[in-house]
């Protein structure tokens, strides 16, 4: 049997903007041949999702010009233990963010704590206020396909 990519979906979501695109996420990863979705609200993911995936996709709203505290928990409770394991160096990640303004906040605080692991970003964030359009579901689920296809076909 083939060895199946796992590409791991952490997400906070209260209204259900976040949930709609990282939904849209996974569709993309399912999509391709030799990869998996493995969606993951933020409070309910462990350091062993982390350290078996092969890439990931890391989805939240703005709060108070930052990331959201679920999601901020995730690496409070993974980062030590992860930081210095092989499986995370230069792991590939994608950001994306639903906040009612800019969501610079959000994304920067993200990207900063992405550095200290020494993740690899291997597409744009996705950055979208407010209500989901179609448009940003079909970002979302290009963003999961070019994720997937890069760790199912080993580029990156
Ligand atoms: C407690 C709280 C704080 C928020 N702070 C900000 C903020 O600082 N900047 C911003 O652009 N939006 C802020 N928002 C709006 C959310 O980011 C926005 O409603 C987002 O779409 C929520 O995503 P969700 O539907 O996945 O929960 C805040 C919302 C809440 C509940």
């Amino acid at each position: 049997m083939v060895n199946m990519s796992k590409i791991l979906i952490i997400y906070h979501s209260q209204g259900g903007n976040n949930k709609k695109m990282a939904l849209a996420v996974a569709q993309g990863v399912n999509s391709i041949d030799g990869a998996e979705a493995i969606l993951r609200p933020a409070l309910k993911a462990t350091l062993d999702d982390l350290l078996s995936c092969d890439g990931m996709a890391i989805g939240s709203p703005e709060y108070f010009g930052y990331m959201a505290g679920a999601v901020k928990d995730f690496f409070d409770r993974t980062y030590e233990k992860a930081r210095n394991d092989k499986k995370v160096f230069r792991k590939p990640y994608v950001v994306f963010i639903n906040a009612g303004n800019d969501g610079s906040g959000a994304l920067l605080s993200i990207e900063r704590i992405c550095l200290g692991y020494r993740f690899k970003k291997v597409f744009d964030p996705i950055v979208a206020k407010g209500e989901i359009t179609e448009d940003v579901l079909s970002r979302c689920r290009e963003m999961g396909q070019t994720i997937a296809a890069g760790c199912a076909s080993g580029i990156y």
